[in-house]
């Protein structure tokens, strides 16, 4: 993975139908941009991201993978199913699966480690709440979903984590965190990866921010130190505005 990456996440809101056409608008839009790209779509829209994005410059994932090899676990798809259709990452530990679906750390860290099984980048999401915030427990919480969702993993296998903050306030609400809240967060993250494994580690591994992030916005984001990048929600939905923001990314647009 490139250390410069933006992610979408388009989560419950499109048919097969409608990712193909978005993906006739999108991808040429993007084929000139030199840093990694990734679009995060329902599992029915996989086999059609499989075909339109061969060759193309932009990965496809997944935005959940079952922590469970194989067997009588109805409704749930594996790590396996996922790399067979060519998925390269999956979304972990999102806050609206922590939120409806009740995932829990440990649950999270059983799903890494069935994708690095089969070569598939976890983009681990991670962030407090309003709440915990307001309660200055940001860090305490950063620090328990990093220990516990990383728990048993080696220094090698972190070249296939993403770590994705996003704090819970933020996202679809247009509320951004600001580049200070932002940078405070990221360093805190890496001086934790720098605890549980080493300088190096913490220096390599990709951080990215997500949380109402958009064309309009995403320059003020731009000289945050040590942020490789972003996951996108509500605008990777529109073809025309994630291509702007990739593109305001990359210094190619003349948007202020
Ligand atoms: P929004 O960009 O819509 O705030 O969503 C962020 C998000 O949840 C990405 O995973």
């Amino acid at each position: 993975m490139q250390n410069k990456v933006i992610i979408g996440n388009q989560k419950m809101n499109v048919t097969a139908g409608q990712t193909r056409k978005f993906l006739n608008v999108f991808v040429p839009a993007v084929e000139h941009i030199n840093y990694q790209i990734g679009i995060c779509v329902p599992y029915t829209s996989l086999a059609v991201c499989k075909r339109a994005l061969k060759d193309t410059n932009v990965i496809f994932g997944a935005q959940n993978v079952s922590e469970f090899e194989r067997g009588a676990y109805t409704g749930e798809v594996s790590s396996e199913m996922l790399a067979d259709i060519g998925c390269k990452m999956t979304l972990v530990g999102h806050s609206e699966r922590r939120k409806y679906f009740s995932e829990q750390n440990s649950q999270i860290n059983n799903k890494i480690k069935q994708n690095l099984r089969y070569n598939i980048v976890s983009v681990l999401c991670i962030g407090e709440s309003k709440r915990e915030r307001t309660a200055g427990q940001t860090q305490n919480i950063l620090c328990k979903q990093l220990d516990e969702c990383l728990s048993g993993l080696y220094e090698n296998e972190l070249d296939n984590i993403i770590i994705a903050y996003e704090p819970i306030w933020a996202i679809g609400t247009g509320q951004t965190a600001t580049a200070k809240q932002i940078e405070e967060a990221v360093d805190y993250i890496r001086k934790e990866i720098s605890r549980l494994y080493n300088d190096k580690a913490s220096k390599n591994i990709i951080v990215l921010y997500g949380g109402s992030v958009k064309p309009d916005n995403v320059k003020s984001f731009m000289g945050i130190k040590n942020l490789n990048g972003f996951l996108v929600g509500g605008v990777s939905l529109d073809a025309k505005a994630f291509s702007e923001l990739i593109q305001v990314y990359a210094g190619k647009s003349n948007k202020k």
